[in-house]
């Protein structure tokens, strides 16, 4: 069999079907959207807003989330049309499997762990840098040393008394990763209740900051709009176009950390009650409700400290930092976004790992992996086996990679899914035009191919480190997938 084998769709159909093997259908429509926010809103608007405003646009970070919404709005219209027709769990993998042969289906899956296991990463660093902020804000204790709730590739700026630390390894991050893996291996219908009461309290805290925070946005911190281009380099020696286009294009790149999950939601398809309906609902409901709250609270965080606060004083825990600074007054509001956000970060998390596990369940159930990743839970019916495993993975990167890089690969590594899965809706409609599809992406080809240009377009503004960081993972995946998953597939033995 050669590396662009297609997987039949009445095959993948079948397998759908196959509900006694498979796994539980419990998720509504309503669940599917708070699954969607729940994986949304986290360290990407919290952690990531800010990061994109001191190394790329300043207030201009707007524009970012703009240019990264458009993209995900075209992403996910091609998301949905597949989602609504390919009700499978494994996201951007079976339908890449679907249409354009194995070969790129192992890619994409692959690239997927960038998406999932090194998101949920990222999101368990936000974490430990919040859990600080509770204990020193909240709770009034001394802070987790700086060598404990860092990757050994961070050092501090100096303290009081002139000295400078260096991570060692990030323990809080591994510990909030360690806990929420557990809890879903108990099972996906707990964890989506627990999530429903989150999104509440995530979107109520987002909605109160930019309310209360508007009276406080000077019109000295939004001027210039877009700053002039120059070379910013950070504190790891990375440069990085500040300002200008080229600023917007690197702070979308950035910030569409903060979009990522809206796609989650149609990994859970196999779980969900009525998916062809579903899915388009919780992809694009999700993700419309979403793009409107980033903007606004751009605006406000941006408006209200300078670029140079984030470069320093508040590089961590940026938004409380920005609150406690220059919303006098407002400790109580601090206070209240530490807690919220720690809860917040945890819903992401447990989305990112449920995808996760779910990508390597239908790897595993093609053979591109072993069959441990498929092994379901007598009792749970949870993939347990998987689950363990990416807490080892998902639990090195928390541990020992700073958050920026982390957050940048994540970026990446979706933005490039996100290109293939626009393609591959181009493809079925041409190999698969009788299949029926529940929901269509509007103005095809012209849509995909929006997609496409846009989500490349945030990758070029992410820069060469990250191109070269991709490269690598997937020259890796290659390795892996030559070695081992071309000779196991299981769709060899069906021909
Ligand atoms: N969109 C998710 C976040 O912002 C990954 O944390």
């Amino acid at each position: 069999m050669g590396l662009f084998t297609k997987k039949p769709i009445h095959l993948l159909m079948q397998e759908a079907g196959d509900s006694e093997k498979g796994l539980k259908r419990t998720l509504s429509s309503g669940s599917l959207v708070a699954l969607g926010i729940g994986a949304i809103i986290g360290a990407g608007l919290f952690v990531r807003t800010a990061a994109a405003a001191a190394q790329n646009a300043g207030p201009s970070v707007t524009l970012g989330f703009i240019v990264a919404a458009i993209g995900c709005a075209l992403a996910g219209l091609c998301y949905a049309e597949l989602s609504s027709s390919i009700p499978i769990s494994g996201s951007a993998y079976t339908y890449t499997y679907a249409t354009m042969g194995e070969f790129l289906a192992w890619i994409i899956g692959w690239d997927l762990i960038l998406e999932y296991a090194v998101g949920a990463a990222t999101v368990g660093i936000a974490w430990s840098e919040y859990l600080n902020n509770l204990l020193v804000h909240v709770l009034h204790w001394k802070p987790i040393a700086y060598e404990w709730c860092h990757s050994p590739f961070e050092h501090s700026i100096a303290d009081a008394s002139g000295m400078i630390h260096s991570g060692i390894m990030n323990i809080p991050a591994l510990g909030i990763v360690t806990a929420l893996s557990l809890l879903l291996i108990k099972g996906t219908q707990e964890s989506a209740f627990v999530n429903g009461l989150i999104v509440i309290t995530k979107v109520s805290i987002v909605i109160l900051i930019i309310i209360l925070g508007w009276g406080f946005v000077q019109d000295k911190n939004l001027t210039p709009y877009i700053p002039e281009p120059t070379i910013y380099t950070d504190g790891q020696g990375i440069n990085h176009h500040f300002g200008g286009i080229m600023g917007i294009l690197g702070a979308a790149g950035v910030v569409f950390f903060a979009f990522i999950g809206f796609d989650a939601v149609s990994t859970a398809a196999q779980e969900t009650k009525n998916p062809k309906k579903a899915m388009p609902i919780g992809i694009l409901g999700s993700l419309a409700v979403c793009t409107v709250l980033y903007i606004l609270f751009a605006h406000v965080l941006t408006g209200m400290a300078p670029v140079e606060f984030f470069r320093t004083d508040g590089k961590e825990a940026s938004v409380v930092a920005a609150i406690n600074k220059f919303m006098p007054g407002y400790a109580w509001l601090g206070k209240l976004v530490t807690i919220a956000i720690l809860a917040g970060f945890s819903s992401v998390i447990l989305v990112m790992l449920l995808g996760q596990s779910r990508v390597f369940y239908s790897m595993s159930k093609d053979g591109l992996l072993p069959a441990v990743f498929s092994e379901v839970h007598p009792k749970y019916k949870t993939p347990y086996k998987a689950n363990l495993i990416i807490l080892v993975l998902v639990g090195a990167f928390a541990a020992f990679v700073p958050g920026d890089i982390v957050g940048d690969m994540t970026s990446i590594g979706t933005l490039f899914a996100f290109i293939l899965v626009c393609a591959a809706v181009i493809i079925l409609r041409k190999t698969n035009p009788e299949l029926p599809r529940q929901f269509k992406t509007p103005l095809v080809p012209l849509v995909p191919i929006l997609g496409i240009i846009v989500c490349a377009a945030m990758i070029f503004g992410l820069g060469w480190t990250n191109w070269l960081r991709l490269f690598i993972w997937l020259a890796v995946g290659m390795i892996v997938y030559f070695g081992y998953s071309k000779k196991k597939s299981h769709l060899k033995d069906k021909d």
